[in-house]
């Protein structure tokens, strides 16, 4: 498949995978993205998962025609873009890997040898010369490993972006065979939900990228999952921005809530209720024991309200807001509104202990309603429910 004349797509999907880096449910599938580069000088960029070895060799071979690559590019070392480098090194002997100083040390790890005889390494701001095309690396360091780099092909006004502006979803998944191009209105559930479980810890990593790159003019970016940004791309990076910066991106009340015998869940349809009568568009229900954590979380970044509705259980959080809280504070959430609604039949500590923990994050509000449920809805919780979409509304 191509992406300019120069530039080809090598990448596989890969649909039967359970779960993403074991932890992400990946309903419609992921694709490894490679792509090889045709001038005097050929060049692969990056490989592919495991198991998919053969399906990649052939789409090289065949992007190739009939020519052999001088060139891997190793942006990064995760397996599921490195699988195949010992693979493709063997099969073609001349084959020269460059990659940063840091992915050799990992080679080395992952593969027993860091390919002294046959690299090249290079850092932030080497240029290799195919030919007409000249590729440029950009240290990313922790975006996602401290291994990565990126390649902007000046030529093709042309970034290849490692992990950053991927997203979840085999590319054949829209049923327009052969397409790979994003299309704005789709892309970012399944980015955010790619972006904020496996590179939101790292905000500040991208933002400096981000500054790196603020010079260069793109047009295209190829990233290693997912389909390839263009027709602009400035949307996209404009929503990478906010993302990385912690900003939320959509205006609304999220609110996330256990229920263990219907009664938090009464009060939270109260609240959205309220809400809604008060004019607020977008209010979204989340019962996080019964949903994709991950895809809650992504929306916990995006919506510049949360409402946290729990009970205390075994004197502690109930154990899924418990994990959904300790895996928002693993990713750095900041700079958003939190309120709380708790349940408890004789010592209700949910809410302080939540608080407690989110104390520690940067840029939080909390409201200054807190509902605090002895067991079901009271007249009296009824009335401060109004209070708390009041001050909800007022933001
Ligand atoms: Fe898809 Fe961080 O690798």
């Amino acid at each position: 498949m191509q992406i300019t004349e120069a530039v080809r797509y090598v990448g596989v999907n890969d649909e039967r995978i359970d779960l993403f880096e074991g932890l992400y449910q990946v309903p419609k599938g992921v694709s490894y993205n490679s792509y090889v580069i045709l001038d005097e000088k050929t060049a692969v960029m990056d490989t592919v998962g495991a198991g998919f070895t053969k399906e990649w060799l052939d789409k090289v071979e065949r992007a190739l025609d009939g020519r052999v690559p001088d060139y891997l590019v190793v942006q990064h070392m995760e397996p599921d873009h490195s699988a195949n480098i010992q693979i493709l090194a063997e099969k073609y002997p001349q084959l020269v890997i460059v990659a940063s100083a840091k992915a050799f040390v990992m080679m080395q790890h992952f593969f027993g040898t860091d390919f002294s005889k046959r690299r090249l390494v290079v850092s932030d701001g080497d240029t290799l010369i195919l030919g007409r095309h000249t590729l440029t690396f950009f240290a990313a360091v922790m975006v996602h490993w401290p291994e990565v780099m990126m390649t902007y092909v000046d030529e093709e006004k042309l970034l290849f972006s490692a992990d950053a502006f991927g997203s979840f979803g085999a590319l054949n998944q829209e049923k327009r065979e052969g397409n790979i191009w994003a299309i704005w209105e789709t892309w970012a559930d399944e980015a955010a939900r790619y972006y904020f479980g496996i590179v939101g810890r790292y905000g500040l990593s991208v933002q400096k990228l981000l500054q790196k790159l603020a010079g260069k003019e793109i047009r295209i970016i190829c990233p290693l999952h997912g389909t390839m940004l263009g027709n602009p791309v400035e949307p996209y990076i404009c929503l990478y921005d906010k993302w990385s910066s912690y900003q939320p991106d959509k205006k609304g009340v999220l609110i996330v809530y256990t229920s263990v015998y219907g009664n938090t869940k009464k009060a939270v349809l109260l609240l959205a209720e309220k809400l809604r009568e008060k004019g607020v568009d977008d209010v979204k229900l989340r019962d996080i024991a019964r949903c994709e954590q991950y895809e809650v979380i992504a929306e916990a970044f995006r919506y510049d309200r949360l409402v946290l509705a729990t009970t205390t259980y075994c004197t502690d959080i109930f154990p899924d807001m418990r994990e959904f809280v300790e895996n928002l504070i693993g990713r750095n959430f900041s700079n958003h509104f939190v309120a709380f609604i708790e349940n408890g039949s004789w010592m209700p500590v949910a809410a302080k202990l939540i608080r407690e923990k989110l104390e520690k994050c940067k840029k939080i509000t909390f409201a200054e309603t807190e509902v605090k449920l002895m067991s079901s809805l009271s007249e009296e919780n009824k009335a401060e429910m109004d209070t708390l979409a009041k001050e909800l509304c007022s933001l």
